[in-house]
């Protein structure tokens, strides 16, 4: 358990109080006299993929629920953008920053500013490295490449031939993604069971960036591979793609993440084999929670921790579910997550 690096803050903003000194980051907040309601600046990736956007509007409802004003930005993967829309939220005098890094190193510049400014920051999702980062909330991203990896090594029967699609390498998630997945297949390609036939990272986690990996890897090893671990939904919906024209799909395994809406019906398909469902509105309301109590200047308790390169990060971690065929009603049509028409197109099964 940890107490967050704002919360330590917090704590030596009472102590200063006592000795007579001033902190750059714990002065106490505009928002807390009475002219205006807490002010929370989100500044986000992308809303590309459909989850993005499920992000934003629970975080939203959840923040305003408890009385406080949110902005919202999209930099649409453009670290210069998402850099300008943070200045922004800094001159508007938000009391809290949440932010969704394209690129996690480029945006500890933006952690530096808002620190300048005496505003606390939060990363949401994906980590923001190298620098003074005071909150992670974050779904358990090496448990996801963990049960990705595990399900596919598990369909195939122990061993196989794979080809893998890692996401953007500026995104850290997938880097943890990667370890995960390693963790349950280095030992296995030590013991020559299973055998990478072709890998390569996507770019901004496009589905045409993942589309010509798989085009690659067909053109230079042929048909002979089992399964597909790629590490999102979009990357899967490319290499799915690049299989139809192949005539493969629904005869390769292939792993996926974000339950979005394409990927359950082409589960249901049966071209697509697994996604990981990760309950965004779990995520969403507990950081605009958090962001709610680092905002207002209150004692924050993280019971994980990640080192960022340059500390341990308080991390605050929501847990995923595995979700194929067998379970999809009751993961993600249960939870409202899809509704049982989007997913079947009709009440389905
Ligand atoms: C990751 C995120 C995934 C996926 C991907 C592409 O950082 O954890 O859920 O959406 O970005 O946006």
């Amino acid at each position: 358990m940890k107490y967050t690096g704002f919360g330590l803050c917090l704590i030596s903003l009472i102590l200063s109080v006592l000795i007579g000194l001033t902190l750059a980051r714990g002065k106490p907040s505009h928002s807390q006299s009475a002219d205006r309601s807490l002010l929370i600046g989100f500044s986000m990736d992308t809303l590309k993929e459909a989850r993005w956007q499920k992000d934003r509007d629970y975080f939203v409802a959840r923040a305003q629920a408890l009385g406080a004003q949110v902005k919202v930005n999209a930099a649409n993967s453009d670290d210069s953008v998402q850099l300008r829309d943070i200045q922004s939220f800094i001159s508007d005098r938000v009391d809290v920053l949440v932010i969704v890094p394209h690129d996690g190193k480029a945006m500890s510049k933006a952690v530096q500013l808002a620190h300048a400014a005496g505003i606390p920051v939060i990363a949401y999702d994906r980590l923001i490295t190298d620098c003074d980062l005071d909150l992670y909330t974050t779904f358990d991203n090496v448990r996801v490449g963990e049960v990705q990896a595990q399900y596919l090594v598990d369909k195939m029967g122990g061993s196989g031939r794979i080809l893998r699609i890692y996401g953007a390498p500026t995104d850290n998630n997938a880097k943890l993604y990667k370890l995960g997945q390693d963790h349950v297949l280095n030992p296995l390609i030590e013991k020559g069971l299973i055998t990478v036939v072709h890998e390569d990272w996507a770019e901004n986690w496009e589905p045409q960036k993942a589309k010509q990996i798989v085009n690659a890897a067909i053109t230079n090893h042929g048909h002979a591979f089992d399964g597909i671990l790629a590490s999102n939904d979009g990357t899967a919906s490319g290499a799915i793609q690049a299989l139809k024209e192949e005539g493969l799909a629904g005869k390769k395994w292939v792993t996926g993440q974000d339950a979005e809406l394409a990927a359950c019906q082409s589960i249901v398909e049966g071209t697509q084999t697994m996604t990981i469902y990760k309950p965004i509105r779990a995520l969403a309301e507990g950081a605009a929670e958090l962001a709610f109590q680092m905002g207002s200047r209150q004692v924050i308790i993280a019971r994980d921790s990640l080192q960022n390169g340059f500390k341990e990060v308080p991390a605050v971690y929501f847990p995923v579910i595995a979700v194929d065929a067998q379970n999809l009603r009751e993961t993600v049509v249960q939870d409202g997550f899809h509704t049982a028409q989007q997913v079947y197109g009709t009440e389905g099964p």
